[in-house]
């Protein structure tokens, strides 16, 4: 390989014997995400990125591209980061649709109808549970999803989470354990119990299978958990080696986000009540604030304020929280679009939000940005500039580029 800016060959990549690389061309505007680029989004015209294994080993201008072995032209069209979509509850059994139709007719959502997600998704075996996963997390790569975080929550039984979880674990190292996502039935009585169990026994069995833990902290939801009942649920976790995130301030005004920032978790999810010290603790803090916009179309709610967010500073992320209550999208562009058209993001926020932001949600520095050393996780618009995921709601112009 010649030419300016040779590629540097990441250690260990590759077959036997010198990794060939693959030079992609086409690109008219690229989405790196490379502070050093400048702007929201560290936009390069005109450029082409070198790849070597599985891994970016060059980016610059297409005038300038070395040589490769071989290469892919993406035509004239536009290429952001893989999305990375930091929330999803994808494995489960069953569907809600007549929750949904029920809540457009004038219903509350309250967190009740995840019994039901429960009660399917314990009867479910293995292979279906596989089959529901495996068809989601290919919808989400045909949008242009290329990182998945998964999390367990609706089997609530110690053999059920620990199994949610290693089938999460099969199809992505970024798995949550969620015992604490609302209180079984079988413990409606026994609220202590089950958190004892949750922070012992069960954390005990899904630990080996999960990176993070997770709480649904909301005291206004009468089967999810307070302060008190997150922060012992999260703190045994932590103390076993998992990493802390939260589920806060969805329903109504909350000590999610505060417990969060408190605790030093990565990332407090939903963040669609929000006071004003929320917001400080958020901008002083490094917890990330990802906002679920899926969410809010689906259960007909008002939208967070990402505004103010980014004004204050805060790092924030978008992700579909895709699970069969709250939100059955798996379209991270669709979330852009409402984040762009709902809560005053600009499309280059939207879409540093659901790339570099959901990277920083999961604490990863290899995705998320297309710079040298990151993984080389591209995503093809059929458009011509990243402005088009919002301003083309509901088009299907991103998919995750395949090598050969
Ligand atoms: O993120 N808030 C709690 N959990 C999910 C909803 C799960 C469900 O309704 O099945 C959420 O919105
Ligand atoms: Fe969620």
């Amino acid at each position: 390989m010649t030419g300016p800016g040779t590629p540097a060959v990441p250690e260990g990549d590759g077959v036997a014997g010198a990794p060939s690389a693959t030079l992609v061309t086409g690109i008219v505007e690229l989405v790196t995400n490379d502070p050093a680029r400048g702007g929201t989004v560290g936009l390069l015209r005109d450029a082409a990125v070198v790849i070597v294994g599985d891994r970016v080993a060059w980016v610059g201008p297409a005038a300038h591209a070395p040589d490769a072995d071989r290469r892919v032209d993406v035509g004239g069209r536009a290429v952001v980061p893989g999305f990375v979509d930091s929330h999803t509850h994808a494995v489960f059994a069953g569907d809600r649709a007549g929750e949904f139709a029920a809540r457009m007719a004038g219903e509350r959502y309250d967190g009740g109808g995840i019994a039901s997600t429960v009660a399917a998704t314990r009867a479910a075996d293995d292979d279906a549970l596989r089959a529901g996963l495996r068809r989601l997390l290919a919808e989400m790569r045909a949008q242009g999803t290329t990182t998945v975080e998964v999390k367990s929550g609706y089997a609530l039984t110690v053999d059920g989470e620990a199994r949610l979880l290693r089938l999460a674990r099969e199809a992505t190292a970024e798995t949550t354990f969620l015992g604490a996502h609302v209180l079984p039935p079988e413990y409606a009585r026994d609220r202590a119990g089950y958190v004892e169990l949750v922070a012992g026994p069960m954390l005990a069995a899904c630990a080996p299978s999960a990176r993070w833990v997770d709480v649904f902290c909301e005291p206004g939801a009468p089967t999810a958990f307070d302060a008190d009942e997150a922060r012992h649920v999260l703190g045994a976790g932590t103390a076993a080696g998992l990493e802390a995130r939260v589920h806060g301030n969805q329903l109504g005004h909350g000590p999610g986000v505060r417990l969060a920032v408190e605790t030093g978790a990565a990332s407090v999810d939903h963040c669609t009540y929000l006071d004003d010290d929320d917001v400080a603790a958020l901008s002083a803090g490094r917890t990330v604030a990802t906002l679920l916009p899926l969410v809010e179309l689906s259960t007909r709610s008002p939208y967070p304020d990402a505004r103010r967010l980014l004004d204050a500073g805060v790092t924030v992320a978008l992700a579909t929280d895709c699970n069969p209550g709250t939100s059955f999208s798996t379209s991270m562009p669709l979330a852009i679009a409402l984040a762009v058209r709902e809560m005053r993001m600009t499309p280059a926020e939207a879409v540093h939000a659901a790339t570099a932001g959901g990277a920083r949600a999961l604490r990863r520095d290899d995705v998320g940005s297309l710079v040298v050393g990151a993984r080389a996780d591209l995503t093809v618009l059929d458009a011509p500039s990243h402005v088009h995921l919002a301003y083309r709601p509901g088009v299907p112009l991103a998919r995750a580029l395949d090598l050969p």
